[in-house]
């Protein structure tokens, strides 16, 4: 009998999710096989989870934010090897880690921060990639020929507001202005590094006429892109650029950006493993980057809390506390 191990899984949106073992899979071709040691939550984890319509013969695992060892690697490895410590989001299109074991494509992965214990190190990969790729491949701030221009980060201190923050600061060294609705956020965003921060729960164009502050050169929205679009068309500067991360439910006038030569473009932090596109390995050169950042001390973990092991109580209470919009940081959990 081949060796079995543990995951947790849905089978319908609606039902409680549910323990059960599988065979370990075999890692073939650029997988490497990683033995699970912590895992971070995200809200794509609950917009997968109430995708499933219709009830699942073998139920689906969810999660896309890991570190573990690897255990066994495919014959077309060259990144990774059996032994190494990694992190990595993965692809949405593959089971993910609430598990003990997972198959990972090497070029999807790096190998995790030395300093860190393993929740703080699974806290990072998937907001970090959402965010350097969001900054640099989208908005295409270029650090040191952008030095000193204003990028305004709509939801700091989320898991992706966490490091965009950092990021921005530290790599792009912007001038970062962000948003918070309440004294434990707002008093989040400063320690990670944000120059001001305004309240999202208040008029945004106003709190920038009152402070006078200078029209934003970028504006990332970690938030309902629809809620924004207008306040952003509003305030981006002239030849400035919008980077969208959340679906929309509308269509929207982009005459607005026209006179400015504004530009708007999103970013999903999957296309790359979902399209297989040649430029996979970005994601394992994006975290080493983290890595290397993480080690130096340049920035910190942007873990938050960690709930325990991975259990269908506790992924229920994590997924509750993703569903309340106030998640600060990230919520890790650690291996079954
Ligand atoms: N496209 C991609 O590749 C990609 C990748 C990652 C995430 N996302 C999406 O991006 C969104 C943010 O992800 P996340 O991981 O950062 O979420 P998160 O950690 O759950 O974000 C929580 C934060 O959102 C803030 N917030 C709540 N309502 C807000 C509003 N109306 N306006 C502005 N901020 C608000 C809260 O701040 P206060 O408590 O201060 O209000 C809270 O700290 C999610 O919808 C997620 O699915 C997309």
């Amino acid at each position: 009998m081949s060796e079995q191990m543990k995951a947790i899984g849905y089978q319908m949106n609606d039902a409680a999710p549910t323990s059960f073992e599988q065979d370990i899979p075999t890692a073939k071709g650029h997988d490497l096989l990683v033995k699970i040691s912590a895992i971070a939550v995200n809200p794509v984890d609950t917009k997968v989870k109430a995708s499933i319509t219709s009830r699942l013969e073998t139920p689906r695992i969810l999660g896309w934010d890991a570190v573990g060892t690897v255990i066994e690697a495919g014959e077309k490895t060259t990144l990774l090897n059996t032994g190494d410590k990694i992190f990595y989001a993965g692809d949405i299109s593959r089971p993910g880690c609430y598990a003990s074991h997972q198959l990972v494509d090497e070029r999807l992965a790096a190998k995790a921060p030395l300093i860190l214990k393993p929740e703080q190190s699974a806290a990072m990969p998937l907001a970090s990639i959402t965010a350097w790729e969001a900054l640099f491949s989208r908005l295409k701030i270029f650090p040191q020929y952008d030095d000193g221009k204003t990028i305004l980060i709509i939801g700091g201190a989320g898991g992706v507001g966490s490091i965009a923050i950092q990021l921005a600061k530290v790599v792009a060294k912007l001038n970062v202005v962000t948003t918070a609705s309440r004294p434990e956020t707002e008093q989040w965003c400063r320690r990670l590094g944000a120059d001001q921060v305004l309240n999202h729960s208040a008029d945004l164009i106003g709190q920038y006429r009152t402070l006078n502050i200078d029209k934003p050169d970028y504006i990332l929205c970690c938030a309902d892109t629809d809620q924004y679009f207008d306040a952003m068309s509003a305030l981006i500067a002239p030849e400035g650029m919008i980077c969208g991360l959340v679906n929309s439910k509308t269509t929207y006038d982009m005459n607005a950006l026209k006179t400015k030569s504004a530009g708007f473009i999103w970013e999903f932090m999957f296309t790359r493993p979902m399209f297989k596109t040649n430029n996979m390995t970005a994601h394992h050169n994006i975290l080493n980057n983290i890595a290397e950042l993480l080690d130096e001390g340049k920035i910190i973990s942007t873990l938050k809390e960690t709930l325990g092991p991975i259990t269908p109580e506790n992924i229920t209470q994590a997924h509750r506390q993703l569903l309340s919009g106030k998640t600060i940081g990230k919520i890790a959990l650690i291996s079954m």
